[in-house]
């Protein structure tokens, strides 16, 4: 039995058949409408959710299964003062799979403790977004055709940025990967990834304060939205939000196959006039989302396409 808590869970090997199966599922979705026939897959959600919860309950639909849960820790016994442990265990009796969201940095992994079915982090915290990063590798491979050799910008919060952590930890297993953090000096990238993931493996990276200087280098742009619940003080964020927003004008020196992405909700952070260049694969990305997260049952379920079965 497996769970999904880190973007590092999977190997290079592993993650390479998973991308392998949601491409298939994409192009062949009838070859898996039964996949999960009988099953049911519960969405805990403590936190906001419309991509991530959606397309969990829309992947485990598409499979044939079926879904229960709730969408915030107000609807749940949570709000009566229930441990996530307890919560989890309970509900390990009603669903063959979970996936959980929190704003605690580890929560899903101290409910992962002992339990008999497995759960995967759909967020934690700041922390990691592991089905996200899935996601964003299923994006960078469909646009790009590979994952390796790659100029990788990023840009927005990369300080409480899940999504950026849990990216940069998967890509850095790839050849000549080389990052660009491109953010306000108070919304850096922790330490602690600097550390663990830059220095000791060896990987190039920089810090630069404008999009526009490194606009021509950029082979994938990924844009993120200023945290607003993780900031201690309302004064910081008002200060910070519209730090970096792309627009057409900033495009102009970018390559024509730039890859813009985005995890979405965007505030505004770009442009809606963006959204008509072949260059922005956001909407695009959040539907491979999906497709990533049929997989991903699949895997974790230990089931195969109709006709294997
Ligand atoms: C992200 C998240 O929840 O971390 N959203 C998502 O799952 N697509 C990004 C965000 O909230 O900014």
């Amino acid at each position: 039995m497996r769970h999904l808590m880190s973007p590092l869970d999977f190997s290079v090997e592993e993650l390479e058949t998973l991308l392998n199966l949601a491409g298939d599922i994409e192009k062949h979705p009838e070859k898996y409408a039964h996949a999960c026939e009988g099953k049911k897959l519960a969405t805990l959600f403590y936190e906001p959710s419309t991509r991530t919860r959606l397309s969990f309950e829309a992947a485990m639909m598409n499979l044939g299964g079926t879904v229960l849960g709730f969408s915030s820790a107000n609807s749940s016994s949570a709000s009566k003062g229930e441990s996530v442990s307890d919560t989890v265990r309970v509900v390990s009796g009603y669903a063959d799979i979970i996936a959980m969201r929190h704003p605690k940095e580890g929560a899903p992994y101290a409910a992962a403790r002992k339990l008999s079915v497995p759960i995967i982090n759909a967020g934690d915290g700041g922390h990691n977004h592991p089905t996200q990063t899935l996601t964003d590798l299923m994006t960078i491979r469909r646009e790009k055709g590979k994952l390796d050799n790659l100029t990788i910008g990023m840009c927005g919060d990369l300080k409480f940025g899940r999504t950026v952590h849990s990216l940069i930890k998967a890509m850095s297993r790839y050849e000549n990967i080389n990052f660009i953090m491109i953010s306000p000096e108070e919304l850096r990238l922790p330490d602690y990834i600097i550390k663990d993931v830059f220095e000791k493996k060896n990987i190039k990276y920089k810090n630069v304060r404008t999009m526009e200087e490194v606009m021509p280098e950029l082979d994938i742009l990924y844009m993120t939205r200023v945290q607003k619940e993780r900031f201690f003080n309302e004064a910081d964020y008002i200060r910070l939000k519209d730090s970096f927003i792309l627009d057409e004008r900033k495009l102009v020196d970018a390559k024509k196959d730039l890859c813009i992405m985005h995890p979405l909700p965007r505030v505004n952070e770009i442009s809606t006039k963006v959204d008509d260049d072949p260059r922005a694969c956001y909407f695009k990305q959040a539907l491979y989302g999906k497709y990533v997260r049929m997989a991903l049952i699949m895997t974790l379920l230990g089931v195969s396409a109709d006709e294997d079965r």
